[in-house]
């Protein structure tokens, strides 16, 4: 197979060719910028409509630029083990990995779900390595937060009024009443993303609740634990595929709406501070009907801080391919700023040189 010639630019929904020319297999993918290579990790997906079950694992590509990049391999590889919470024909979904100081070592989390489960198990599951690149050896699979409150719960949070039954779903959903039935046995945790903070904290925010609230688990120092410190975010407003940046003190999230693998139209909100409260800041696309309604048949899964760029960000969406997976696309789009608000334009073909210092921007 040819090898590719060097790109120098994005374009935005074809195939985009790794350094042997094959489509890059990296779906619901997260980036890791570390010593000046960056790191694209996502899901290894199969061909044709059973092509989302994971039967590789996750895939790791390098690149120094951002456009052009090189298959790093298999960094967690599925089990051939029965039984085994990896085995192959689990899903594995939005992996994600960041870098601990303290212990030099990468921490990958991701949702998990079991073989032929469907969506039910709803777990969060922790791999690590001591190379960037893996492998990493698999370490559990968890509901977060068994047994604990959220901060600041309330007594109604935990213990509802016997007139809460007879409340809407979407009210009950506010009141509590998944949070409760999870409580013994854990928080579902299903489309997530990391973040790190500039105090090296980080957390896990993560789909909970039938999809309906999002939560934020802090990570313990060594990013392989909850502290038990967790809070609900958006309550009830079915939030998924959540990316998380922060700029000039602000953070910054954009996730979509719960339509499975057909495109929805994006949400984005603005907070203070990590823990809330979330204000939303409604779709951050412009353009035509059809790009607003579907984010540009997209679904978002990573912002990207560009490297050189304080301050400049690039959205990471998926294009699914629900019939044949593998042909998933990659919409990679520059966040402009109106208003204090993120926004998203379509650009046909663009590059990093969009990004010069003080380029009109709020
Ligand atoms: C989407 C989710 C994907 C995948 C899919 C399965 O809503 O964002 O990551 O889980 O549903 O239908």
């Amino acid at each position: 197979m040819a090898l590719q010639t060097t790109r120098t630019s994005f374009t935005p929904g074809e195939v985009w060719p790794d350094d042997q020319g094959i489509h890059i297999n990296a779906h619901g993918g997260g980036l890791l910028c570390h010593e000046g290579m960056h790191y694209w990790f996502g899901e290894h997906k199969g061909s044709g409509p059973k092509g989302h079950l994971a039967e590789v694992g996750v895939h790791v590509y390098a690149s120094r630029d951002l456009y052009n990049w090189k298959d790093s391999g298999i960094a967690l590889q599925v089990s051939l083990e029965t039984g085994h919470d990896l085995e192959s024909g689990c899903v594995i979904e939005r992996p994600k990995v960041i870098y601990n100081r303290k212990t030099r070592t990468f921490i990958m989390w991701f949702h998990l779900e079991l073989k032929g489960k469907g969506y039910d198990a709803a777990r969060t599951g922790l791999a690590v390595s001591d190379k960037v690149a893996g492998p990493y050896q698999f370490v559990r699979s968890v509901r977060p937060n068994a047994g604990v409150w959220p901060v600041g719960a309330t007594e109604a949070l935990k213990h509802p009024a016997a007139s809460a039954s007879e409340l809407a779903e979407r009210d009950a959903v506010v009141a509590g009443k998944y949070l409760r039935r999870d409580f013994p046995g854990g928080q579902m945790s299903r489309d997530m993303t990391l973040f790190v903070d500039d105090d090296e904290k980080a957390y896990l925010l993560t789909a909970s609740e039938n999809n309906q609230t999002l939560h934020l688990h802090e990570l313990t120092d060594d990013y392989r634990d909850f502290t038990g410190r967790w809070t609900r975010v958006f309550a009830g407003d079915s939030n998924e595929a959540p990316a998380v940046f922060k700029k000039d003190g602000k953070y910054y999230m954009i996730s979509s709406d719960c339509t499975g693998w057909r495109p929805n139209p994006a949400r984005s909100g603005v907070a203070d501070s990590i823990w809330g409260p979330w204000t939303a800041l409604g779709n951050p696309c412009r353009g035509t009907e059809k790009d607003i309604s579907t984010t540009f048949e997209s679904q978002s899964t990573y912002v990207l801080p560009v490297p050189g760029h304080p301050g400049e960000f690039v959205y990471m969406g998926d294009r699914w391919r629900p019939d044949n997976a593998s042909d998933g696309r990659y919409i990679w789009l520059p966040i402009e700023w109106e208003e204090g608000k993120p926004v998203l334009r379509w650009y046909e073909t663009w590059d990093l040189s969009q990004f010069i210092p003080n380029r009109l921007s709020d």
